[in-house]
């Protein structure tokens, strides 16, 4: 009966091994049964069976990565979400209260100029601050903008705020999953900062769309040019966050070119929210 076997090894002169494999078949000779056995050296075979192997193990491991990163997001937005959310209802409504019964108070205090009357005024002031500072941490934790109605709405109210005339253009119809459309939004905030802290800029032209299975963002500015990612923390964070999607940022800064900041996030399946969005236009805005 005919044979086979792997694991085995031979033993060169010097002593060194090096794996066989061997096939046996009976053979019928003139003098009666005999056996043909051939010998293969298989130690190519085994290295490129190994390497194989290794490049499976690297690509579960780097798909592992990949999900756990994604893991990371996913909680660190949703954390973000509830604590701006747990600010608003709690802290802020609290303050609100308190600024209705020392408004109330104040107009129960008697007329203008009295010492308590100045106190309140005082207090009415400081409450209202206290209010204002509250709203602005929990937006910058996740702006309800973006939760409510998604990143163009969002990115308009951000170039609303900017004392640089900006422009939005966008040709999404969909919603995206809350980490990518949070982590595109922490770009295009840093980006926008960065042309009004350092470009001289006179306009932002801010670009979104969605081509295929990629999210595609782009801020550009007509200033002076001469951004590097390295020289501070903001484009630095703006590549990691970026790159925990597995995306890339691009930035193009010649001198007295302007720079343009292009954002490229590949989209999973579970990124692609079937709810669509209220159709956005392009809007100029001027100071
Ligand atoms: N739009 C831009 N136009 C001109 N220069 C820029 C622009 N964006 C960034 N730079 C330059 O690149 C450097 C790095 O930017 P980055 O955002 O990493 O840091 P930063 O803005 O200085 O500080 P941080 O973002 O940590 O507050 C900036 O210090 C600035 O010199
Ligand atoms: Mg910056």
């Amino acid at each position: 009966m005919a044979a086979h076997g792997e694991d085995e090894s031979f033993v060169r002169r010097d002593g060194s091994r090096f794996p066989i494999a061997w096939w046996s078949s009976p053979i019928d000779l003139p003098s009666g049964r005999g056996v043909v056995i051939a010998f293969t050296d298989v130690t190519e075979r085994r290295r490129a069976e190994r390497a194989a192997r290794d490049r499976d193990v690297a690509t579960i491991r780097a798909a592992e990565a990949k999900a756990a990163q994604r893991r990371i997001m996913e909680q660190t937005t949703q954390i973000r979400r509830q604590i701006a959310r747990d600010l608003h209802d709690g802290a802020q409504q609290r303050l609100v209260a308190l600024m209705v019964s020392l408004e109330f108070a104040r107009t129960e205090s008697g007329p203008a100029g009295s010492e308590l009357r100045a106190l309140l005024d005082s207090a009415v002031a400081e409450t209202q601050g206290a209010i204002d500072d509250l709203r602005e941490l929990a937006a910058g934790l996740h702006p309800p903008t973006l939760q409510r109605y998604g990143l163009t709405a969002a990115l308009q109210g951000l170039a609303d705020r900017m004392p640089l005339p900006s422009r939005i253009e966008s040709g999404l119809t969909r919603r995206l999953s809350a980490s990518v459309e949070a982590s595109a939004y922490f770009a295009v905030a840093e980006a926008m900062t960065n042309a009004v802290k350092h470009a001289q800029a006179s306009c932002v032209t801010i670009s979104v769309g969605q081509a295929g299975d990629a999210l595609d963002v782009t801020v550009a500015d007509d200033g002076i040019g001469g951004a590097r990612i390295g020289a501070g923390s903001g484009l630095v964070g703006l590549v990691d966050r970026i790159g925990a999607h597995d995306g890339t940022v691009g930035v193009e800064s010649p001198p007295g070119g302007g720079t343009t900041v292009r954002i490229h996030i590949p989209l999973d399946p579970q990124d692609r929210v079937a709810q669509p969005v209220v159709p956005g236009g392009q809007v100029l805005r001027e100071p």
